[in-house]
């Protein structure tokens, strides 16, 4: 009985998970016209140069997987636990802080508007 039980919890979970193709289809919809405007710039647009941290945004996967020091650039399910979102939500909230991104120094900076940030936040979080 308890390993029905199991399979049953186990299926019913995989039922509710987002597949990776759901995941690619929101992201190319809401999230990479952001990354677009506010990030690639600086990660990854220019294939001939390193993009900065080692993040590069241009790529569901290359975003997922995050930079060199700051851990996961998705964590699903948990956006505090994702470079992505929490270096975002500083660029916004505290632009002096070191993580805060886009740079405080850098020349031409659009930061993340709130409504993006929750849009950000959403996709993270009901895409698990
Ligand atoms: C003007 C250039 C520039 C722009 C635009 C920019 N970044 Fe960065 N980013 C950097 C630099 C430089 C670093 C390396 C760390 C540092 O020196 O602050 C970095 C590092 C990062 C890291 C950490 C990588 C690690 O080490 O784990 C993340 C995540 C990140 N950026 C996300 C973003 C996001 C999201 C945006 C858009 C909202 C963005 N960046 C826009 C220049 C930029």
């Amino acid at each position: 009985m308890r390993i029905l039980a199991l399979l049953t919890l186990v299926s019913a979970t995989s039922a509710f998970a987002a597949s990776d193709a759901d995941r690619e289809k929101a992201f190319k919809a809401d999230i990479a016209p952001l990354l677009e405007k506010s990030c690639i710039g600086c990660h990854g647009k220019d294939k001939t140069k390193k993009p900065k941290g080692g993040f590069d945004a241009t790529s569901l996967a290359s975003v997922v997987k995050g930079g060199k020091e700051s851990g996961a650039g998705i964590t699903w399910g948990d956006a505090s636990k994702s470079s992505l979102y929490k270096t975002s939500e500083l660029g916004i909230s505290s632009p002096d802080d070191d993580l805060a991104m886009p740079p405080k120094k850098a020349k031409e900076r659009h930061p993340l508007t709130k409504e993006q940030l929750e849009k950000v936040k959403a996709f993270i979080e009901s895409n698990k």
